[in-house]
């Protein structure tokens, strides 16, 4: 098992199944603190700093809560425009986090662009959290999601799981990754001109993913432990509704689940999102017995705590 004290995690390549378990063991103790909405004192001399070049509901606001929840302070930024990174000066990322290493100890960046967090984790010995890259990928999102199937399902080994939509996400990506660490059955349900990259099979091989390529939902949807929908039609990460008028908005009926298809499912399937939640999965699934999308973000602050108080040394 990793000594994770000090460490970047900027990604889910080379973690292994030891390291997971190690992380969720710790995740499982602090969702004490999450369900009894106190505070403990494990991180009261520490400092979180935000790095948010990417706009964020869930991950942003569950890193605050979780550094929060363990007695840590919050500094950052959730908008480079209001930093000198978005003005005339455009400030590199190298020199903001050069700065940004003086006023906390640990980071969590987001960022448009494929490696940042990486790169900003070489420019300083301040452990360095990525809060998801482009398309590359959200390792912590890929913790939560691992963590909510464990708990939901009692088990990661065994698992049948389909990963739904544009396979660029880096979401699915991280997941994979993790599930590549268990005896699980993963199928990569795409329209064709979204279907994984051949860089991303190549890396999918290489730490032994059992996975298939399925054009339609309905083909597997019997066979599956988990649906996890991710997005289709999503426009770029970075554009508003409003400015994205003219793209399409909806995913092919045949990627969207419903209740009359998820009466054909096996029990005990549970359905997952990483939201904000996209045209694939209408609101009427949210009062069905699979849904466990919200259980995913109250997930996020106790991984998150995990992760915060193992990279801080303080695990309990
Ligand atoms: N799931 C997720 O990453 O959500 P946010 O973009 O709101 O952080």
């Amino acid at each position: 098992v990793h000594n994770f004290a000090g460490r970047d995690f900027v990604t889910l390549k080379g973690v292994a199944r030891d390291d997971l378990e190690l992380i969720f063991d710790v995740a499982r103790g602090m969702e004490e603190i999450v369900l009894s909405r106190t505070r403990s004192d494990l991180l009261d001399d520490k400092i979180l700093g935000l790095m948010f070049f990417q706009v964020s509901t869930r991950t942003r606001i569950s890193f605050e809560s979780a550094m929060q929840r363990l007695g840590g302070g919050v500094v950052g930024f959730v908008d480079p425009k209001a930093t000198r990174a978005g003005d005339y000066y455009a400030e590199s990322l190298d020199d903001t986090v050069r700065m940004m290493e003086h006023y906390a100890d640990v980071l969590v960046i987001r960022h448009p662009q494929e490696g940042a967090p990486a790169e900003a984790a070489a420019a300083t010995d301040v452990p360095v959290i990525s809060g998801g890259d482009g398309y590359n990928e959200h390792p912590t999102q890929g913790l939560l999601d691992l963590y909510t199937i464990q708990r939901e399902i009692g088990r990661l080994d065994g698992i049948r799981v389909g990963l739904v939509g544009n396979m660029h996400g880096r979401v699915l990506h991280s997941l994979a990754l993790g599930l590549a660490q268990y005896q699980a059955q993963v199928d990569l349900i795409s329209p064709p001109e979204l279907s994984m990259s051949e860089p991303w099979l190549a890396e999918f091989e290489r730490v032994g993913l059992n996975y298939r390529e399925v054009p339609t939902l309905d083909e597997v949807l019997e066979d599956l432990d988990v649906i996890y929908l991710d997005e289709i039609a999503g426009p770029s990460y970075n554009v508003g509704r409003e400015e994205a008028k003219g793209e399409q908005q909806f995913g092919p009926e045949q990627f969207m689940l419903n209740r009359k298809k998820l009466a054909r499912a096996k029990p005990g399937l549970i359905v997952l999102n990483p939201l904000p939640r996209t045209d694939l999965l209408p609101r009427e699934i949210d009062s069905h017995a699979s849904a466990r999308y919200f259980v995913q973000a109250y997930c996020g602050v106790a991984v998150r705590m995990a992760l915060l108080a193992l990279i801080l040394g303080r695990a309990p």
